[in-house]
C-alpha cells in the first residue's frame, strides 16, 4: 500500500529511540508532503512528494491530501474485560459521594466483582470485543488489559483467559496484567494475609503455568494493598518473571511509587498525587509514569503533575484507564486532549506519550509507536487539519478517517 499526498507523516522518531524523556518529549518530527510505502504489514519507505521514486508510482495509492498520518495510539493501561456497567455509582458520584465512600458501600471493584462471577467466559470475550474494536475505530493500535474483577482463582484465570482470546482474535499486540491483587474480597476482609497466599500459592504457579500474563500489578493505595502487601506480591510475581506495572499513588501519596521502583517496575500508573519523594524516586529509574487523565476528570480527583515529572527527565506516557468504575471510557483522542487542557502538556508531548511512551509502557516500542522503517504499519489517517494540534484542540470530535492495521485498511 502507498500513501501519497501526506500533509504531514507525524512521529519519525528513530527505529532505536525506544522511550523518550525530558526535552525528547518535544520533539515531535514531522514531514510534510509525504508519501509512505507499506510491505508486507510494515512500514518499507516513506519520503517527500518531490522525490518520490518513479518505481512505485504504478502501485495502488490512497491520496492523503490535507491529511496527517499518525502511528496508532498506544494505550498501555485498560480495564477492559469486565460484566456490567456501573452507571448506578455515576448518580451517587454527582451526589457527592467519594470513590472510596462507594467502593465502602459496596459498590467499586467488588460491584464488578460480583457481577463477573455470574458471567461466561464467552460473554465476557463478546463485550470486551465491542470495547475493543470501537477503541480500535479512534485510532488506538496497541493495548494492554489487565485482570482484577475476578478476585477468585477461578475468575481471575477467566478473566486473563478471555485476554488471551482477544490476543488471537484482534490484528493488534494485546499485553496480559494479572491484577488480582485490585481489592480484597469480602471473604477476605479481615484475613489480607490469606487473600495474598492466594494470590501467591494458587493463583500465580496457575497463571504461570498456563503462561496467561505478561506483567503483574497491584493498587497500592489507603484501604486497598499496602506497600508491604504490594512488596510481597512483586516479589512473588518476579519469580515467575512477570514484571510490575502498577497502580500508584491514585488517591494519595502511599510509598507505592518507592516500591515499584525498588521492584523495577515498568510502569507506575496514575500519579495524580505526587510530591519531591515520589519524582526522586522516579528520577533514578527506568520506570515510566503512565497518567490517566480521562479518570481525573471523571472521579473528580486531582490530574497528574505532568509538567514536574517531565522537567525531571522522567519518562510520561498517557493512558485510558478504560474501565467501569473510574473511566467509562476508552478514547485515547479524548485522554490527548485532556493531556494538553488539565495536564498542560504541549500537543507535541502529549501525541509523544500516546505513541512512543504507551508502546514503551508495554515493551512493544521496537516494533510499535513511531513512523519508522521496519515498524508495524499501525496507523491512522486523519481527516483534512490545519495542524497536528488541532487533533487535541477539537476535544470531544473525532479526527480520525482511516484506521490501518498491519497495512490494512481496518473496518471493524
Ligand atoms: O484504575 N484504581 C483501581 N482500579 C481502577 C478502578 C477500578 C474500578 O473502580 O472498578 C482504576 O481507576
Ligand atoms: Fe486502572
Amino acid at each position: 500500500m502507498l500513501i501519497t499526498n501526506i500533509k504531514g507523516l507525524v512521529g519519525l522518531h528513530p527505529k532505536e529511540k525506544l522511550v523518550l524523556r525530558g526535552r525528547e518529549m518535544s520533539d515531535l518530527p514531522i514531514l510534510e508532503n509525504a508519501w509512505l510505502l507499506i510491505e508486507d504489514g510494515l512500514i518499507k519507505d516513506f519520503g517527500k512528494m518531490s522525490e518520490i521514486p518513479s518505481s512505485i508510482l504504478h502501485l495502488p495509492s490512497t491520496d492523503a491530501e490535507g491529511r496527517y498520518v499518525f502511528p496508532s495510539w498506544c494505550d498501555s493501561h485498560t480495564h477492559i474485560v469486565f460484566a456490567a456497567s456501573r452507571e448506578e455509582e455515576f448518580a451517587m458520584k454527582i451526589q457527592g459521594k467519594t470513590y472510596e465512600e462507594i467502593a465502602a458501600a459496596g459498590g467499586g471493584i467488588l460491584n464488578s466483582a460480583a457481577k463477573l462471577q455470574n458471567a461466561t467466559e464467552d460473554e465476557l470475550f463478546e463485550s470486551a470485543s465491542i470495547r475493543l474494536k470501537q477503541m480500535i475505530l479512534q485510532g488506538t493500535g496497541a493495548v494492554e488489559i489487565k485482570s482484577g474483577y475476578g478476585l477468585t482463582v477461578e475468575s481471575e484465570i477467566k478473566m486473563l483467559r478471555v485476554i488471551s482470546r482477544l490476543k488471537k482474535a484482534f490484528p493488534i499486540p494485546i499485553k496480559a496484567t494479572f491484577l488480582a491483587a485490585h481489592a480484597y474480597p469480602t471473604a477476605f476482609k479481615d484475613n489480607h494475609q490469606g487473600y495474598i497466599d492466594l494470590i501467591i500459592n494458587e493463583m500465580l504457579p496457575k497463571i504461570a503455568a498456563q503462561k496467561l500474563a505478561d506483567y503483574i500489578d497491584v493498587f497500592c493505595e489507603k484501604g486497598f494493598f499496602s506497600v508491604e502487601e504490594t512488596d510481597q506480591i512483586l516479589k512473588a510475581g518476579a519469580k515467575y518473571g512477570l514484571k510490575p506495572k502498577i497502580h500508584a499513588n491514585q488517591l494519595s501519596v502511599s510509598g507505592a511509587v518507592e516500591v515499584a521502583v525498588k521492584n523495577k517496575a515498568i510502569s507506575v500508573d496514575h500519579l495524580e498525587e505526587t510530591n519531591q519523594e515520589t519524582i526522586d524516586s522516579l528520577k533514578n529509574s527506568n520506570t515510566i509514569a503512565t497518567l490517566l487523565p480521562s479518570c481525573s476528570f471523571y472521579l473528580g480527583i486531582s490530574f497528574a503533575d505532568a509538567k514536574s515529572l517531565i522537567a525531571a527527565d522522567i519518562p510520561v506516557a498517557l493512558a485510558t484507564d478504560f474501565n467501569p468504575g473510574s473511566t467509562p471510557s476508552g478514547n485515547m483522542n479524548f485522554v490527548v486532549s485532556l493531556g494538553c487542557i488539565k495536564l498542560k502538556m504541549q500537543p507535541e508531548q502529549a501525541v509523544n506519550a500516546a505513541i512512543l511512551n504507551g508502546a514503551a509502557a508495554m515493551e512493544i516500542s521496537n516494533d510499535y509507536g513511531s513512523i519508522a522503517v521496519g515498524k508495524r504499519a499501525n496507523l491512522f489517517i486523519t481527516k483534512p487539519m490545519p495542524s497536528i494540534a488541532y487533533l487535541p484542540y477539537s476535544f470531544g470530535e473525532t479526527q480520525i478517517e482511516t484506521i490501518i492495521l498491519n497495512g490494512e485498511i481496518y473496518n471493524g
